[in-house]
Formats: C-alpha cells, sequence, structure tokens
C-alpha cells in the first residue's frame, strides 16, 4: 500500500534518496507519487498521478523550486499513495500542506476522526484542497504553532488529536534541518548512517543505504537530525525504546534479473526456497528437526493443547495447510481463523492455547491486530514471518522466519511455499519424534527441492495450457484433503492477476452446490495427486466429464488412467501426500502467471491490489 521515504544529512541529495527510495517501494502498489525536499537550499515540492517515473521526469525538466530554503543540508520526504479516501489524483497525492506551503506531510494509513478534526479547523478559518484525511495534519501543526507552540510539540500535539493507524512523516522548511515521524499500526522506521538519517515505511526503500536501523513503536514520535534522533512515546505507560539493530537481507535479492516479472521469478525461486526453510533445521542424518527460533520457547510448547493459527489471503491457505499437518503429526487440535474474522470475535482462551499468526510481509494490518487482541491473555504468541524485523515478529514471542528473501510480486508465491515448508517442520517438532511421519517426512523434505525443480521443468506445458484457456471467463479449482486448500490458493492467484472468476472448493461438496456450474464453457483444475482421496476425486472428475466440463488435472506420475478421464493433465513427481501442495502449488502459480500474460495484463501489480495491506 501506500509507501513513505525521508532523508536529512549531507551526504546525498534529498530528491534522488527519495525517488529511489519510492521506486524501490513500487512493489507495494500505488496510484500517484510526490516528494517534498530540500538539496542546495532550493524547495522542490512536485506531486503526480501516476507512476514514480513520470514524477522522476518532473522533477529532471523543471524542479519546480519555488522557494528557497535556508540550509546546507539536504532534507525531505516522498509517498507512493493507494488512495482510500478520495480518488487517485494529482491534489489527492502526499505530500499535504498547510496555505503557507511549509508543512509537508506524508501519512500511510487511516485517520478516522478526519470528518470531526476538520470541521473544527474549518470552523478556525482553514481552507481543504484534497477529498484526503492526511490533509488535516498540516493544518492541525499549523493551528497549535499559531498557538505559539515549538514545531516539535504542535506536532505531538496533532498526531495525539488523530484516531486510527497511521505512519507520519512531517518535513517543515522552517525547520530544515530535522524531519518528524511518528507511528501508530503502521510501520516506520528510521535508517541510521554518519551524519544522515533515512526514513523509510518499509526497510527495503533504505537496505543500499544502510542496515542500521530504528524501528518506531506504536505511539512513538521522533525528531530526527543529520547527527541524532530523539524519540518520546505519547503513550505515558511506555517509555520509547529507540533501540539500533542490524537488517539481515541484501539489496541485490530483490533485482529481476533475466525474468520479464518479478512472479515468474519468485515462482522459480521455489526450489531455492525450500532449500533455505529447510536449511539447519531438517535434519534426516540424525533424524531431527530442530527449529532455533523455538528455542527459547521450548518449555511453553509442552504445555499446548490448543493452536489457532491466523492470518490472511495466502498466508491463511497455508495456515490451513498448518493444521492439516499439526493435527495429523502431532495430535494438537488447530483452528485456523482468518485474522479480519478473529480480531473481533469473542471466543474462550486457556493458558495453554497458542496462537500462530502466519505474514509473509508482517505488516498486515489485520495480523496485526490478531495478535494484539490475545496479548492481554499471556498466551504463547508465534510468529511465522518472512519480512525479518517486521511488527508481527517483533511483537510475537517467538516464531520461525521463512527466510524466502524479498518477495516483490503482489502475487504471493515463494512466500507460500516457506511458510507450509515451515508448519510441516513445527508440525515434526511438535510431534518431538512421536510420530510415525517423522522419519519420512525430514526426509521427503531434503529432497523437496529436486522435486520442484522438476515440476517447473513442465512450464513450457503449462504456458501451452494458459494460452488455450485464457479466454475462458470462470475456473472451478477443486482437491481433497491436503490439497482442498490448494485448490483454495490456486483460485486466490487466478483471480487476482488474471480477474478470472474462479472459485476453490472440497471435491466432496461439488454435488452440494458448485456442480451446478459446470457446462463446456467452464473449465475445473482437479488436483488429483496420488493418496488415499484419489478415487473419490476420480469419481468427482467422473461426475464432471458427465456434464461436458473441461478438465485440466494435476496429477502424479505414472497415473495413466487420468489421460483418459481429463481434457489435460499435467504430472508432479511422486510425493508424500502431507507435502503434495508444495509441487501442485508450482504448476497453478504458472498457470495464473502465463493466463495474465496473455492477457496482457500487468502481473507483478494487479489493479487495486497492494503487496502490504496495512490498513483494514
Ligand atoms: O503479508 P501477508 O502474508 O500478511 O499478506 C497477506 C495477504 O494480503 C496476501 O497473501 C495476499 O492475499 C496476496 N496478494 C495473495 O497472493
Amino acid at each position: 500500500m501506500c509507501g513513505i521515504v525521508g532523508y536529512i544529512g549531507d551526504k546525498n541529495s534529498a530528491t534522488d534518496f527519495v525517488i529511489n527510495g519510492l521506486r524501490a517501494l513500487e512493489y507495494r502498489g500505488y496510484d500517484s507519487a510526490g516528494i517534498a525536499t530540500t538539496d542546495g537550499g532550493k524547495l522542490i515540492y512536485l506531486k503526480n498521478a501516476g507512476r514514480v517515473n513520470s514524477l522522476a521526469k518532473l522533477v529532471a525538466e523543471n524542479g519546480n523550486t519555488y522557494q528557497t530554503v535556508d540550509s546546507k543540508l539536504s532534507c525531505g520526504i516522498g509517498h507512493t499513495r493507494w488512495a482510500t479516501h478520495g480518488r487517485p489524483t494529482k491534489v489527492n497525492a502526499h505530500p499535504h500542506t498547510n496555505a503557507d506551503k511549509k508543512i509537508f506531510v506524508v501519512c500511510n494509513g487511516i485517520i478516522e476522526n478526519y470528518q470531526e478534526l476538520k470541521s473544527t479547523l474549518e470552523e478556525k478559518g482553514y481552507k481543504f484542497v484534497s477529498e484526503t484525511d492526511t490533509e488535516v495534519i498540516p493544518h492541525l501543526i499549523d493551528s497549535y504553532l499559531k498557538e505559539g507552540e515549538d514545531f516539535f510539540t504542535a506536532f505531538k500535539m496533532a498526531v495525539s488529536d488523530l484516531r486510527g493507524a497511521y505512519a507520519i512523516a512531517t518535513y517543515c522548511i522552517d525547520k530544515p534541518e530535522v524531519l518528524y515521524a511518528a507511528r501508530l499500526s503502521s510501520p516506520i522506521v528510521i535508517g541510521v548512517g554518519e551524519n544522515e538519517h533515512f526514513i523509510a515505511s518499509d526497510p527495503s526503500a533504505l537496505i543500499n543505504n544502510t542496515k542500521k536501523v530504528i524501528f518506531l513503536n506504536d505511539f512513538e514520535v521522533a525528531e530526527i537530525k543529520a547527527d541524532k534522533v530523539h524519540i518520546e512515546s505519547l503513550d505515558g505507560a511506555k517509555a520509547a525504546t529507540g533501540e539500533v539493530v542490524e537488517l539481515d537481507y541484501e539489496a541485490e535479492e530483490s533485482d529481476i534479473g533475466k525474468y520479464p516479472h518479478f512472479m515468474l521469478k519468485e515462482i522459480h525461486e521455489a526450489p531455492a526456497t525450500i532449500e533455505s526453510a529447510t536449511r539447519g533445521r531438517v535434519k534426516p542424518s540424525i533424524n531431527t528437526v530442530k527449529l532455533g527460533g523455538l528455542e527459547a520457547v521450548k518449555q511453553q510448547l509442552t504445555h499446548i493443547d490448543r493452536i489457532i493459527i491466523t492470518a490472511c489471503g495466502t498466508s491463511y491457505y497455508a495456515g490451513l495447510l498448518g493444521e492439516y499437518l499439526i493435527e495429523e503429526i502431532a495430535g494438537i487440535p488447530v483452528e485456523v481463523e482468518l485474522a479480519s474474522e478473529f480480531k473481533y470475535r469473542s471466543e474462550p482462551f486457556t493458558r495453554n492455547t497458542a496462537v500462530i499468526a502466519i505474514s509473509q510481509s508482517g505488516e498486515t494490518a489485520d495480523t496485526i491486530a490478531a495478535i494484539k487482541k490475545v496479548e492481554d491473555y499471556g498466551i504463547l504468541k508465534l510468529g511465522i514471518v518472512n519480512a525479518t524485523g517486521s511488527t508481527i515478529a517483533r511483537i510475537t514471542d517467538a516464531g520461525v522466519y521463512c527466510h524466502a528473501g524479498p518477495e516483490q510480486s503482489v502475487a504471493s508465491t515463494k512466500a507460500f511455499m516457506a511458510q507450509v515448508t515451515i508448519l510441516a517442520e513445527i508440525a515434526l517438532h511438535l510431534s518431538d519424534g512421536k510420530s510415525k511421519l517423522f522419519s519420512p517426512l525430514l526426509k521427503e523434505l531434503s529432497v523437496l527441492p529436486e522435486k520442484a525443480k522438476k515440476v517447473l521443468e513442465a512450464e513450457p506445458q503449462i504456458k501451452e495450457l494458459a494460452k488455450k484457456y485464457a479466454d475462458c471467463r470462470d475456473f472451478l479449482f477443486m482437491g481433497r484433503g491436503y490439497l482442498y486448500p490448494c485448490a483454495l490458493e490456486g483460485a486466490l492467484k487466478l483471480k487476482e492477476i488474471s480477474y478470472i472468476h474462479a472459485e476453490g472448493c472440497s471435491a466432496g461438496e461439488m454435488k452440494h452446490g458448485p456442480l451446478a456450474m459446470i457446462d463446456e464453457n467452464f473449465p475445473t483444475v482437479a488436483l488429483a495427486a496420488e493418496g488415499p482421496l484419489l478415487d473419490k476425486m476420480l469419481s468427482n472428475i467422473e461426475e464432471i466429464k458427465a456434464r461436458k466440463g473441461p478438465i485440466i488435472a494435476i496429477a502424479t506420475e505414472g497415473n495413466d488412467n487420468i489421460e483418459r478421464l481429463a481434457t489435460d493433465v499435467i504430472f508432479i513427481p511422486k510425493v508424500r501426500e502431507q507435502l503434495q501442495p508444495l509441487l501442485v502449488v508450482i504448476v497453478l502459480q504458472l498457470f495464473a502467471y502465463h493466463i495474465a500474460v496473455n492477457k496482457g495484463l500487468n502481473v507483478d501489480r494487479p489493479r487495486n491490489l497492494a503487496k502490504s495491506v496495512t490498513v483494514e
């Protein structure tokens, strides 16, 4: 969703840093962009509906240097906006400013009480030009300055007036050597350099400049100068921390390399993703699974008798697979809850319940809220997170990192691979070696990357299939057992990047409704890999065939009968049913990808969607 970057210092051009930082945040999804920066004493304030490249062009062409600023330092902020309040237009783009265009504010999130604040400000004579909620902030600061407050106090008073979830950065040309930032439920991080500081809503905008960062916590406000950062907490009960931590990922991992889209690159990273999710953890030679991230809570884990997994979107479907895995392997009852529902539910918990939050970004607002909801119950909170140092990684008691590297495409692919691999590892870990599946699955996990490579070799055939089916209006994905959550994920992947209507269902439910949709124009993707439920699945396929529905089957190598039934078949290598989703999903991801490419769509940035959903 929206992105924030900022710079103060004497080493870099603020404008260059901000433009490059905004480019690094483009993958999050946005529809307009803007900057307010000062280099060499000249202010540039420009906004634009559309891409960061057009904004960069405007900056290069005319610079719009309408004011001089008394400072030798470079300083300023920038923003990519994903419209919530008001259309994606130039006037609604951030930064927003006060009447005399001195205070510039960018904001991620939602100010819930902006109407109320706006009315009060309008009564005082303030005029609004945009439809946004953010515009109240520069006017609020301005109003407190007019009451005689110093800038930092005015900033804090304005922030205290806001209700909602936000990350804010502010630059005022009367204070040209300071940046201000605030956070409540939306991430913002300060990068620490030599006589320079950076701000970003996502550390990926900083990693080319510094790996030393300070994560702002909820209710914290920061006054950031080139040589020092001062942080205060507006929550009287908590002291500000301001701890400097080191990020541990590499900038080059975000490069697109030889691929036309990040999504394709990330699908092709499946074997490497399984490898890094198992490295040092899965040890078949000594029949052990070792999860360092859970060591600290080892004792508590032995008392757990109920697990609630909470997540959104693709991470939620990984969670459903976690339910199957943990219940079968470790014998612990699991419930999986959509974070957006879980956070509003009233349900009883016991001390022996553990909550596992799954999130690629670690910044999904609903998942953060779900974790916060259980904070007061004193129950164990675990995370399966990809983005190191993200909010969920920090607010959980312990967890297991995905180590999948930055995922850039809005459609989550390799993160799902890592999440499911880790859920299998957690299930094995919780079984404490007692499950009969313990040794077989450890062995299978260690050879899985090779099998994933074999699935990727089927890409030319999947591409042909995609060409054949690209014009279909609807798709059904059906599976049973471990392949049921996989069917749901296959449907999500297709709809989010190709805008084709797709539904996932349990094959056992077909006769309870979905079968009514089947005719010669409604293809079904049948997940029919070898396993105890294969015969039942074949009966479902027969029923579809009898109604003339085209069938694309995904089956295990060696199943010759399937070709008699299905219109088209993609084969995957033989693998235990508990790990089949990890191979089947690669086929589904490639299928969705090639359909979207065939339709000429923007695969990595589908319309209306954002990578990191940081508002409710
Ligand atoms: O970062 P998270 O894993 O918490 O994100 C959850 C969902 O927003 C995400 O998986 C979304 O559904 C993807 N676009 C699916 O491809």
